[in-house]
């Protein structure tokens, strides 16, 4: 496994690459759901890069990017015995240097939920990506259901700007009570991990009263919001189902569609979804 830091290495390194090549971006501090992605990418390409950068422009300014968790030497340990060829850690300097004036912003689809929730932030994520994808030119790049509209976001780019890339979405690892795992989990004290089974209660009280037939989406919004109620320590912050593609509010369930919410348990903030097919 070759790591390398600077734009010129990476290039180099990525010259004699010849089949598949799959790229997994990450912003490290990395779990089971990250190391999902890797394996999925070493089943299917000859070549995996994985990059780890804490891409600041995706951080709003009340998002404090200073204490987003970090442990590089932790990573590289978790990443090596998966098989992975080549390590990317580009330096914010060389990413975005002081004369960088260049974005990519997706329209409406950024619009809801996430998009309305943290101004900015999908702005920061499609501008890095392109970046990513320019800079590795992978044939294929995996990306975690874990955040449902960073992914139809990222596949609306990829068709927009005409990247040949294939977007790979990856199911949502969970912990052994249904906690969708988070680099954020380790903020929770134990009294909010607890709290935070919530979430996975409510998207399964609502995919059950769906998979018995029921279609009204607004039902299923209130069904969420209800089995969040009964939790004292959580806050709700949105509660959704949404066409899966352009993640516009449903009023009746007729194609594939998505549940999602974003909740605060203290001042530590957590999404999670269930697809319906
Ligand atoms: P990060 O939060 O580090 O996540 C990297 C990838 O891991 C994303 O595609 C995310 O959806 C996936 N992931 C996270 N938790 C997961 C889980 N429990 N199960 C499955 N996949 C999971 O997402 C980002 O970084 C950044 O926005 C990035 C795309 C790297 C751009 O900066």
């Amino acid at each position: 496994m070759r790591t390398v830091f600077t734009l010129p290495d990476l290039r180099s390194a990525r010259l004699p690459f010849s089949g598949m090549v799959g790229l997994v971006p990450t912003m490290g501090y990395l779990h089971d759901g990250h190391l999902s992605l890797i394996r999925r990418a070493r089943e299917e390409c000859e070549h995996v890069v994985v990059s780890i950068f804490v891409n600041p422009t995706q951080f709003g300014p009340s998002e404090d990017l200073s204490k987003y968790p970090r442990d590089l030497d932790r990573d590289l340990k978790l990443i090596e015995p998966l098989g992975t060829d080549l390590v990317w850690i580009p330096t914010a300097e060389s990413m975005y240097p002081q004369e960088y004036q260049t974005w990519v912003e997706v329209e409406a689809v950024t619009d809801p939920l996430e998009g309305a929730m943290r101004p900015g932030h999908f702005k920061g994520v499609t501008t890095v990506v392109a970046k990513l994808f320019n800079a590795v030119q992978p044939h294929k790049a995996y990306f975690g259901q874990k955040d449902a509209q960073q992914v139809a976001v990222i596949r609306q780019m990829t068709r927009d700007l005409n990247f040949p890339i294939e977007i790979v979405v990856c199911p949502i690892v969970r912990e052994p009570d249904g906690l969708a795992m988070s680099s954020r989990n380790v903020y929770l004290n134990p009294e909010q991990r607890k709290a935070a089974t919530v979430l996975f209660r409510a998207l399964s009280t609502a995919k059950d009263v769906y998979d018995k037939g029921e279609r009204d989406a607004g039902m299923l919004r209130q069904i969420m919001t209800e089995v969040l109620a009964s939790e004292a320590l959580v806050q709700v912050q949105y509660v959704s189902c949404a066409d899966y593609d352009t993640l516009e509010e449903l009023d009746t369930i007729k194609e594939k569609a998505l549940l999602s919410m974003a909740v605060f348990l203290g001042k530590t903030r957590l999404i999670d979804n269930f697809v319906l097919e």
